[in-house]
């Protein structure tokens, strides 16, 4: 499954087991970068690791409880992103997202987020995006606001990474608003 960007050389594919290699290889090269703010960084040791993440992470998508991509630029694997949790009764996914540290600061990513936000409130059917973010993630945050999404709140001590609670900002999009 492929979901088109608007930047012509950056696409966003579901992972496939023929990926395994090169995702892994861009998280082992960027593990100083995720690490501070996504807590699987550490789970991820071997490439069987990976492995067995695209393979759950498919078999979930058979339901549309959760979607794992990669962000591909010219080609080559750049990032993920994904939906990390679906709400189907109440039509709601959130999303996650990270990239190579090397592309960062080119709006890589805002590219990737406006895509996938705009292909869940529009293929997918659904009526709510989800964004979170810890606080002090400010490269994060700025994705989020960058597109529109309003910010609605704080999650007090919601996220536990590296043994510490982080508080996170909860950003969120409707297909209703502007
Ligand atoms: C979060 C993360 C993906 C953001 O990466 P990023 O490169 O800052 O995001 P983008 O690709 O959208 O690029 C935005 C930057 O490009 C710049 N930029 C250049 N051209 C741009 C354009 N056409 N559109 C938007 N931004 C552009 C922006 O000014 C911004 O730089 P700034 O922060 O210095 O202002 C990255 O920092 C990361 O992977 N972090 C670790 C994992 C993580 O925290 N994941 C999120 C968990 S909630």
């Amino acid at each position: 499954m492929i979901i088109p960007t608007q930047h012509p050389d950056l696409g966003i594919e579901q992972l496939t087991e023929a990926d395994v290699p090169e995702h892994f290889a861009v998280i082992d090269r960027n593990r100083e970068h995720l690490a501070p703010w996504l807590p699987w960084v550490p789970l991820v040791t071997t490439p069987r690791d990976v492995a067995r993440f695209i393979a759950v992470s498919r078999a979930a998508w058979q339901g549309r409880h959760e979607l794992a991509c990669c962000v591909r630029l010219h080609g080559a694997i750049v990032g993920g992103i994904g939906i990390v949790h679906a709400d189907h009764e109440n039509e709601c996914v959130t999303l996650g997202y990270w990239l190579d540290q090397e592309q960062c600061g080119r709006g890589l990513m805002t590219a990737a987020v406006k895509a996938m936000t705009h292909w869940c409130l529009t293929d997918l059917g659904r009526h709510r995006v989800q964004i979170q973010a810890a606080v002090d993630n400010v490269a994060s945050r700025r994705i989020p606001e960058r597109l529109g999404f309003t910010q609605e709140g704080l999650l007090r001590q919601a996220a536990i990474v590296r043994g510490v609670r982080l508080d996170m900002v909860l950003y969120a999009r409707l297909k209703s608003d502007p």
